[in-house]
């Protein structure tokens, strides 16, 4: 796993030398920077992965030759179409700059699924429109989870970087969420169907959902992001996860900081080969397998997973692994699901300092059901296997003193495999007990207590 700089390099290295803009280019845009617009071109930033690297080899991004600005109205109007005939302009080889020091704003659903071989510079500020009927009509819908997003973006050799801020202007939302619960909040960010490329040194912020869903995806790398959104009013930002990976391989999440209300990231169905390292995550869920075994019927797979030196603070867990059990049950309205297939394999989580976490470790494969003699009477039809877990120290939080953990399966024929070792995990009172059910050998790896409270 340990893979020298070489790797990372290839990404982006090929064209340094180019992210300039292409003055004697004859394009409109062009002509534009060079009559004095204040937009300077950002270097295409060169984000090594390491230290661990899923495997495969990312695909080298090609040369940009010429360059696009971003027109904004300045003034909360919608950007879209600057933003649509900048971005058609530049496709094919081309660098989109948001300017430093310009807002846009986005009130349309975006569909950019054509992208190929593009540089977009966000040095700007992106806001999107609170209009939560507009939205929830025209959002991008994915069906997983009732999934929407404000754009979606997709293609190949796409690259996103700036230092930028995408604002998700959440606060509407939040507070309309908390009036009812089945409105479609748009996920901040939607990679959609993107196989090569990078996003990164970008500023995410309040995001209504979800600030990043990763679907139908292979070899992207995000690093260097920021993720940060609260609400001012007594409705909490709900359901904020960091990242959730679908349905996509080869994808590294590195280097960021994520201060959110739900999974700091979390691995949702057929996400394989990933590497997730060097996060600082701050009230968040922890880095969660699944939920999976949702659908009934549907297989879900999640394998070759590589969680590295994860700060994990205020948080409910750290490391969590959440299945569905074989019965159909309800985790809340909008919530529901089990009796789905599959399997969780060769998961690693390596090195993780806990401050204030509800449990250091969580498995369940009881996920929504909180009767646990009934999750026992039909045991999750999805296995967890060759599970790692290693090398997590800190203090978990007063919620489950004297227990630090929860390691419960619903049979001990579909869990197998799981190693804990190097956890010198305490709660606050210096315990360092756990939950366990159902999982051949536990008893050997950890200390367990027979008190069954808490189940997630
Ligand atoms: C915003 O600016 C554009 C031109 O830049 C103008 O056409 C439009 O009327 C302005 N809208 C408002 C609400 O000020
Ligand atoms: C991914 O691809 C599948 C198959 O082409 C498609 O049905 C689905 O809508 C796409 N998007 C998501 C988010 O899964
Ligand atoms: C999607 O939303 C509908 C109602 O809007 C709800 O009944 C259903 O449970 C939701 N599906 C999931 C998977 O959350
Ligand atoms: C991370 O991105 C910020 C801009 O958001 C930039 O200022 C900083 O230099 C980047 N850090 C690294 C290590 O590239
Ligand atoms: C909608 O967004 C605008 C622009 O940021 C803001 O001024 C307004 O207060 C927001 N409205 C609500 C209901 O959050
Ligand atoms: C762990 O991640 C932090 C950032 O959260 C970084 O500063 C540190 O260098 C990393 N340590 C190792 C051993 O990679
Ligand atoms: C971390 O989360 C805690 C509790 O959720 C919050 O009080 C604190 O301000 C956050 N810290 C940072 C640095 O975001
Ligand atoms: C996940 O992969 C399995 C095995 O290839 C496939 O049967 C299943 O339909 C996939 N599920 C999704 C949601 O794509
Ligand atoms: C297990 O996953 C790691 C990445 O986390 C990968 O390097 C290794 O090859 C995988 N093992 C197998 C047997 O696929
Ligand atoms: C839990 O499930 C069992 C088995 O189906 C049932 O007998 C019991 O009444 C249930 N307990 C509660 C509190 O619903
Ligand atoms: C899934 O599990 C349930 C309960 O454990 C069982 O009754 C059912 O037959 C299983 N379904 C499949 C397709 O294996
Ligand atoms: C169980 O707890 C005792 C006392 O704190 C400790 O010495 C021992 O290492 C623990 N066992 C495991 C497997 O963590």
């Amino acid at each position: 796993m340990r893979v020298s700089s070489y790797f990372a390099i290839a990404l982006l290295e090929a064209t340094a030398a180019f992210a300039v803009p292409s003055w004697s280019s004859s394009h409109d845009s062009a002509l534009q920077l060079r009559r004095g617009l204040p937009n300077k071109v950002s270097k295409r930033p060169n984000h090594p992965i390491a230290p661990h690297h899923p495997g495969k080899r990312f695909p080298p991004s090609s040369p940009r030759t010429k360059t696009c600005a971003v027109k904004s109205h300045g003034n909360g109007t919608d950007d879209s179409d600057n933003i649509l005939q900048a971005i058609k302009e530049c496709n094919n080889g081309g660098h989109v700059v948001f300017s430093r020091g310009e807002k846009y704003t986005i009130g349309t659903a975006l569909d950019l699924t054509f992208l190929k071989h593009i540089d977009l510079d966000v040095q700007g500020y992106i806001q999107f429109t609170n209009d939560t009927t507009y939205w929830q009509v025209n959002s991008f819908k994915h069906t997983f989870q009732n999934a929407t997003t404000f754009f979606q973006l997709g293609g190949e050799d796409v690259n996103v970087y700036g230092g930028g801020t995408l604002d998700g202007n959440g606060q509407a939302w939040y507070d309309l969420y908390a009036k009812d619960i089945y409105i479609l909040r748009p996920i901040l960010f939607g990679t959609i169907g993107l196989h090569g490329g990078s996003i990164t040194d970008l500023n995410l912020r309040y995001s209504p959902q979800w600030y990043n869903l990763v679907a139908n995806s292979s070899d992207v790398l995000f690093s260097n992001i920021t993720i940060f959104g609260g609400s001012v009013s007594k409705n909490p930002a709900k359901n904020t996860d960091g990242w959730d990976t679908y349905r996509s391989s080869n994808i590294v999440i590195q280097n960021s900081d994520i201060d959110n209300g739900d999974d700091c990231v979390s691995f949702k169905p057929n996400s394989t080969d990933i590497v997730v390292q060097n996060l600082k995550c701050n009230g968040s869920h922890g880095i969660s397998v699944g939920s999976l075994g949702q659908y009934q019927g549907e297989v879900d797979i999640v394998k070759n997973i590589y969680v590295y030196n994860v700060t994990m603070s205020n948080a409910s867990d750290g490391a969590r692994i959440k299945v569905w059990p074989g019965v159909s049950s309800a985790l809340s309205g909008d919530l529901q699901g089990g009796g789905g297939l599959g399997s969780v394999t060769n998961i690693t989580y390596d090195t993780m300092a806990i401050s204030n976490v509800d449990y250091a470790i969580e498995i369940t494969q009881c996920y929504g059901q909180k009767n646990l003699t009934l999750c026992n009477q039909f045991p999750s039809n999805l296995t967890i296997s060759d599970v790692n877990i290693s090398n997590f120290h800190g203090t978990t939080s007063k919620k489950y003193d004297p227990l630090v953990g929860y390691l419960v399966c619903s049979s001990p024929s579909v869990c197998s495999d799981i190693n804990i070792s190097g956890v010198d995990v305490k709660s606050p009172s210096g315990t360092n007990l756990y939950t366990c059910g159902s999982i051949p050998g536990i008893e050997k790896q950890v200390n367990c207590t027979s008190t069954n409270k808490g189940a997630n």
